[in-house]
């Protein structure tokens, strides 16, 4: 059973399909999707708060001819104790393929090993697999006219502020696979993590990244500044103290234009204007954040469509 845990889980060349595939859904959208998942459902189970991921896996399901059914853990038996690997094996007997945010990554690998469905990471507090496609999606279709895996290839991406989330672990694993140069900048407290370095270890991959207390060292001659939230779900005890450390690291147009010239600037969303990126750069043309947000429907779905491939095999 093939699933999406992380970003590795496709080849190079897998994920340039899935680019080819979501460029493909993208401009004939009006037009209809193929019923790729017709007379299936696939559940959505979510420990977290989500707009994006639930709305756009929901409407790409739908567009694919599928159904979407949304679980909310907080109203399951799973919050009253039962297993994961009882709920991984029951969903089995229902649905065709489960899509879970959760919060720790060890949730989702559960589901994987006891389920017998695909399984789809939607965002656990190590990895955010989907977000990664989908933006990197972006710059390649901003790059190249056909969406092309290899236009990122030595490029500078510049990433600052909690460099121990979610979104940098994802970067930092997504830089070795991808080809790009990945400059992150925060403070010492939220360095990238061991577990990252582990499981490029692990899996052989190169390390493709820089890490750096000065923001302006990461920023300069960057093709794209990336921000995330200084704290994630999950980590709203620690607010004030990662908004102190990390206030340096907000992107202000100061900031942002001492990158290249024709700089993006890139957020997963939600933002958290004022802190850590102002207003005016959310608000600048060098911003795509609407442009990442409306891909996750495009590449999810061709994710959809290749576990689909895959599993047919
Ligand atoms: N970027 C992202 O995953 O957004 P949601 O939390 O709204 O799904
Ligand atoms: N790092 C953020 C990403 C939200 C899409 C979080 O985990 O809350």
């Amino acid at each position: 059973m093939k699933h999406f845990l992380k970003e590795t889980d496709f080849s190079f060349h897998e994920i340039a399909e899935i680019f080819a595939r979501a460029l493909d859904f993208k401009k004939t959208r009006l037009g209809g999707s193929p019923p790729l998942l017709k007379n299936q459902t696939w559940a959505m189970l979510f420990y977290k708060s989500s707009t994006r991921t639930r709305v756009s896996f929901e409407v790409g399901i739908n567009e694919l001819d599928g159904n979407a059914l949304y679980l909310d853990k907080s109203n399951m038996q799973l919050s009253r104790g039962e297993t994961i690997a009882d709920t991984a094996q029951i969903l089995s007997r229902y649905v065709h393929g489960l899509i879970i945010r959760a919060y720790d990554h060890e949730i989702v690998e559960e589901f994987a090993r006891h389920g017998s469905i695909s399984v789809i990471n939607a965002l656990t507090d190590f990895l955010h697999p989907c977000q990664i496609y989908s933006d990197a999606f972006t710059m390649a279709e901003h790059w190249s006219d056909t969406a092309k895996l290899d236009s990122l290839r030595e490029r500078k991406l510049a990433f600052l502020g909690d460099c121990a989330g979610n979104m940098a672990n994802s970067w930092i694993l997504a830089a070795s696979l991808f080809g790009l140069r990945l400059a992150l900048a925060g403070p010492e407290e939220f360095a990238p993590c061991s577990k990252i370095q582990e499981l490029l270890n692990k899996e052989g991959s190169e390390n493709n990244f820089t890490f750096t207390n000065d923001p302006s060292e990461a920023v300069l001659e960057a093709d794209v500044v990336y921000t995330d939230v200084w704290t994630s779900m999950g980590d709203e005890e620690e607010a004030e103290l990662r908004s102190e450390k990390m206030t340096p690291y907000a992107v202000t147009a100061e900031l942002l234009g001492t990158a290249k010239p024709d700089a993006l600037f890139m957020h997963c969303l939600p933002a958290h204007p004022g802190q850590e990126v102002t207003q005016e750069v959310l608000d600048s043309p060098k911003s795509i954040i609407f442009d990442q947000a409306e891909n996750r429907l495009h590449v999810q779905k061709a994710i959809l469509a290749a576990l689909v491939e895959a599993n047919r095999h």
